[in-house]
């Protein structure tokens, strides 16, 4: 009796287990990729952390994720009411950092090109904004890429698409140069890591500040005792524990409900068979894996392959002299950088027809096509600086579609709404709080 039931049991798992790889290959070949790939023949190296799992996201030794932080950071980034240093008037109180990182938009601008400060507008995924007519170009908030998304931000070590902040990582050896090549990257010299050290200039930048008003009129100074208690008071409402809680809030941005992400974790049906083989492409045939890598699908690395940029895509404020065209070589003053750009993170990159930091794509159709055919659109790049990664790939049509539905939706996370607070302590509307905006986003 016994036995036969220890038997039954072993023979429904084997049972379990074939009809598992028999009912579809797919799974079993891509597994089989995918631990092939990982550095300890494990899944695990390609499944997100959970977005409460503070000891396993990436973080600064200098800044642990805290609950408290988190909090913090989750309204600040939507915060409108930190727009205190507009140019004009028009513009105070109106922007926030989710101005140019719509949560909608996969944490992108939903546009050619991020404006805060001088915009207007929202539509209905950040397409809607436009310029005021009482700020000259010069004095937007503009800059010569389009933004990154944040998602997977707690894997990036050297952020920018240069890579030019944060004192580790991609950044030893450059010390020489921080603070002249960019006079914003001698806040490297803090010893902070890429996230921390942006967000102190981030803030600058963009005409945002933690004030008198924004402590006591709008209520966060209670948030700021709560997140920050070992920081004295001089040091507890400063630039640096706004920094903190913002990039303890944004490195907790992880698109881990998505359905390669589910499926990684042992849920096999997440999937369709279509975006099971585009996975299969993606870490096969197509090559994309030996760039983006890793959960997070990026890495710290900088190639070149000649994408035209912003100024071409109808970017302000930037044009075809613009250093910053050079990519990580404006930052390290290196010939051999020039051209070269951070590989990005890919996932809920459908929530926004933007690619590439010049914007020059409007499809993942277009995305996909342009690295199988490989040919770089940039005529200032010379051929020299192309990746040797970067090179036609034969997919075929079948082959092509299937990768476009992994990039699609296996790599969409639907429920970023999670990561946006019901409201913030102004009662401002956000991310935008011009008079446009507030028609858009239906907060009259
Ligand atoms: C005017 C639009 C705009 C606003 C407002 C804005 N950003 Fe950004 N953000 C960008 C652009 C553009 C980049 C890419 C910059 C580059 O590569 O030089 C970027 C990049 C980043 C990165 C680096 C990501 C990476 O992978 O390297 C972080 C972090 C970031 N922003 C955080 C913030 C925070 C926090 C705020 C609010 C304090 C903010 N941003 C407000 C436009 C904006
Ligand atoms: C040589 C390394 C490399 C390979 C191989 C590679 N990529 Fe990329 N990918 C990059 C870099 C670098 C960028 C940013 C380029 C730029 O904007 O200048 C990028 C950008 C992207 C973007 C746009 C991201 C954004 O924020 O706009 C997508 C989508 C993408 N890659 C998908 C893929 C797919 C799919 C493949 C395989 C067919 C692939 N990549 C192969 C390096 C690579």
């Amino acid at each position: 009796m016994n036995r036969q039931f220890i038997f039954l049991v072993i023979a429904t798992m084997i049972l379990a287990c074939t009809r598992d790889e028999l009912a579809n290959p797919l799974d079993g070949e891509l597994r089989n990729r995918l631990i092939q790939l990982s550095p300890n023949n494990n899944l695990e190296y390609f499944q997100l952390p959970a977005e409460d799992d503070y000891v396993n996201i990436p973080h600064d030794p200098a800044n642990p994720l805290t609950h408290e932080k988190v909090k913090l950071g989750k309204l600040l980034f939507f915060e409108t009411g930190l727009a205190v240093n507009s140019i004009h008037a028009e513009g105070a109180g109106t922007y926030s950092c989710a101005t140019c990182h719509v949560p909608s938009a996969g944490f992108m601008p939903g546009r050619v090109q991020g404006v805060a400060d001088g915009g207007g507008g929202f539509g209905i995924n950040g397409e809607g904004r436009i310029i005021s007519d009482t700020y000259k170009e010069e004095e937007l908030d503009a800059q010569g890429a389009r933004p990154l998304s944040l998602l997977n931000v707690a894997f990036v070590t050297n952020t920018t698409w240069a890579g030019k902040f944060g004192s580790g990582h991609a950044n030893e050896g450059t010390e020489n140069i921080w603070g002249i090549s960019d006079p914003l990257t001698e806040i490297n010299h803090l010893g902070m890591e890429g996230i921390e050290s942006q967000n102190m200039e981030g803030l600058d930048l963009h005409r945002m500040e933690v004030n008198d008003y924004v402590l006591d009129t709008l209520g966060y100074r209670a948030y700021f005792d709560e997140a920050f208690p070992d920081f004295s008071e001089e040091e507890r409402y400063s630039k640096v524990t706004t920094s903190f809680a913002i990039s303890a809030y944004i490195r907790t941005l992880l698109p881990n409900q998505a359905p390669f992400q589910r499926w990684v974790k042992g849920d096999l049906v997440a999937m369709s068979d279509l975006e099971k083989l585009g996975a299969t492409v993606f870490y096969g045939k197509a090559g994309c894996f030996r760039c983006h890598k890793g959960a997070a699908l990026s890495s710290v690395e900088f190639h070149a392959v000649g994408v035209k940029d912003l100024f071409e895509a109808g970017g302000l404020k930037t044009d075809e002299d613009d250093k910053r065209n050079l990519g990580r070589g404006a930052f390290t003053e290196n010939p051999e950088d020039n051209y070269k750009f951070k590989v990005p993170q890919i996932y809920n990159m459908g929530d926004s027809p933007f690619y590439f930091h010049g914007s020059s794509k409007r499809s993942l159709r277009e995305v996909v096509d342009y690295f199988n055919e490989a040919i770089p659109e940039n005529s200032r790049v010379p051929d020299s600086q192309i990746s040797p990664l970067f090179h036609p790939l034969n997919l075929s049509e079948g082959e092509i579609k299937a990768l476009v539905a992994f990039l699609e939706n296996g790599l969409r996370d639907p429920d970023l709404v999670r990561y946006v607070p019901d409201e913030v302590l102004s009662g401002n509307c956000f991310p935008n709080n011009d008079p446009l905006s507030q028609q858009d986003l239906n907060c009259q």
